[in-house]
């Protein structure tokens, strides 16, 4: 990937400074070795898969191993945020090349991946032909659900019945009359307010709203008994939105924006989020528009424009930790446009806490690992330092709590402290107890002696006494040895403390 990685970001420091960053958009790619792409829809979100290797595109094997799990990571890949809509489109779009390499058959993908290329595959695809190349539709922005509609009708507002309906024709129609959902299906346009529970009759699959519309090509216009639920908010030419994540969309979207002159405006809370992620998956404009782009409140504006930034070259991926996100689309009226021109920005909460460096310690990370509010990482602090906590979490707000920190250790940590009064109250019990046993079996010798003198007799002074006397002086020492193994003990224990913080330090 080319182009530099774009951050606002406040980064803590030990505790101590606060460092600003700050940097542009920058202008990326959408190739690179791994890049996905759906080629010969209407717009970005749907087409014939194909995937960036070498130098150039191929295509992917629809086999009996492409399912949707595997469609699910292309869709994130390509930041389609609402998943899939259809694994195995099919819509007819414009065919690929059949020149081009198949690159890919057997994927194996668990849904969770990031990326295509991490998924398990296979590139024997000498038993596929460009005939059956993957080609799908990933959801588009404001796709709610494919919901049930057996008679009972799960949105409540007006209906339009004309004839070449779409998606974004029915969406237009809703919102001129202040709904906030737009329903389709091949017949008919369905208005719904805000309140309206669609999903109350049942949801279906997405695949089975995958009929095409009358008047869209290649739009998904619901099925038969089966209703697409959309947002009108998207594909406005306006908007003020409060969400962690979500889209704008270029006016009309899914079809082509008109191009009359306007300029649009949204704002954005994203006051909720740490980082947030802006992301241009579709962008094809007309020669002359422009995308404006400020997250200080309308005092600073990054510029995209038409001529420059395309498809192939969209304006990168930034991140940025500011509450409020503002974008202006201004539609110049060039009469050089293709018929599919459209634009979708989507943002997303998208934190993560940078390994900061503190002194005498670090965090014990792995590299390049991403680390999402939640994570829990080690605090490792250098030989004669110590941490009072063990870990530090990252935070919602990309801030480590606690924040890590190696202060000195005190010449005896409290566990040696414990460690020496253990040892200390050991012998002392043992002391007693010798000295409770050696009075024992002195009395006992005693007693023997004065039994003796009153005539005891043979066997059982014999053989009581003698050994009791080997016991008893093994005792005393058994006792003195002890003592002197506790100061044998507690002199090694000194010596040892700093091979112990040695060693916890490796
Ligand atoms: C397939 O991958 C293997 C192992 O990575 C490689 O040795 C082989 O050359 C590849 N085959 C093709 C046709 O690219
Ligand atoms: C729309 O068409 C349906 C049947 O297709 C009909 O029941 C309904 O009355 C029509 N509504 C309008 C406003 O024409
Ligand atoms: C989210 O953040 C990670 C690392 O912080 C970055 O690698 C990734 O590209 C970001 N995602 C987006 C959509 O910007
Ligand atoms: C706009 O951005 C530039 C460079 O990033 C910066 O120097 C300038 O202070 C900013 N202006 C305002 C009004 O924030
Ligand atoms: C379009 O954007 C590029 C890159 O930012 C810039 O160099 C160029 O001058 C712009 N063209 C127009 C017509 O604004």
């Amino acid at each position: 990937m080319a182009g530099e990685y774009c951050c606002y970001r406040l980064v803590d420091v030990a505790l101590v400074s606060l460092l600003f960053f700050s940097c542009t958009f920058t202008q990326g790619t959408a190739q690179g070795e791994g890049a996905v792409r759906l080629f010969g829809g209407n717009h970005a979100f749907q087409g014939y898969l194909q995937l960036y290797s070498g130098d150039s595109w191929g295509t992917v094997c629809s086999d009996d191993e492409w399912d949707e799990t595997d469609a699910i990571v292309v869709c994130r890949q390509i930041g389609a945020i609402g998943g899939v809509m259809s694994p195995k489109s099919g819509h007819t779009f414009t065919k690929v090349d059949g020149s081009i390499p198949i690159y890919m058959a057997k994927v194996g993908c668990d849904g969770t991946e990031e990326r295509l290329g991490s998924c398990s595959s296979s590139n024997d695809t000498s038993s596929c032909t460009h005939a059956s190349d993957v080609k799908m539709d990933c959801v588009i922005p404001g796709f709610k659900a494919c919901v049930v509609n057996n008679g009972d009708l799960p949105l409540t507002g007006r209906i339009h019945n004309q004839t070449g309906m779409s998606v974004s024709k029915c969406a237009e129609l809703c919102r001129k009359d202040g709904y906030h959902y737009a329903g389709v299906d091949p017949l008919s346009c369905y208005c719904g307010s805000a309140g309206d529970d669609f999903r109350k009759y049942g949801v279906a699959p997405n695949t089975e709203c995958m009929s095409l519309c009358g008047g869209g090509a290649l739009q998904a216009c619901g099925a038969e008994r089966r209703i697409a639920v959309h947002e009108v908010v998207v594909g406005s030419c306006s908007g003020s939105l409060k969400a962690g994540a979500g889209a704008i969309a270029s006016p009309e979207f899914p079809g082509a924006y008109p191009l009359d002159g306007r300029t649009c405006q949204w704002v954005v809370d994203v006051s909720e989020n740490g980082d947030t992620a802006v992301r241009f998956p579709v962008f094809n404009l007309a020669g002359g528009d422009e995308i404006h782009i400020s997250i200080d409140g309308g005092k600073n504006w990054t510029v995209f424009n038409g001529t420059y930034y395309s498809q192939e070259n969209p304006p990168f991926v930034a991140t940025f930790d500011e509450n409020e996100l503002r974008v202006k689309f201004v539609i110049a009226g060039s009469s050089q446009r293709d018929e599919h021109v459209s634009f979708v920005l989507t943002f997303q909460e998208n934190t993560s806490c940078d390994v900061v460096e503190f002194p005498n310690g670090y965090l014990d990370v792995v590299d390049g690992a991403a680390y999402r509010p939640g994570d829990k990482v080690e605090v490792l602090c250098e030989k004669q330092y110590m941490t009072e906590w063990k870990y530090s979490i990252c935070r919602e707000d990309g801030l480590w709590h606690r924040a890590p920190e190696c202060i000195k250790a005190p010449p005896v940590g409290p566990s040696l402290v414990f460690t020496q009064t253990y040892l200390f109250m050991m012998l002392a019990v043992m002391g007693a107890l010798g000295l409770i046993f050696f009075m024992v079996i002195c009395g006992v010798i005693c007693v023997g002696r004065k039994k003796k003198k009153e005539g005891y007799t043979g066997i059982s002074r014999q053989e009581s006494a003698e050994p009791t006397k080997a016991e008893n002086e093994y005792h005393i020492d058994m006792h003195e040895g002890s003592d002197m193994d506790m100061q044998h003990v507690g002199g090694q224990e000194e010596q040892a403390i700093p091979l112990a913080s040695g060693a916890m330090d490796d």
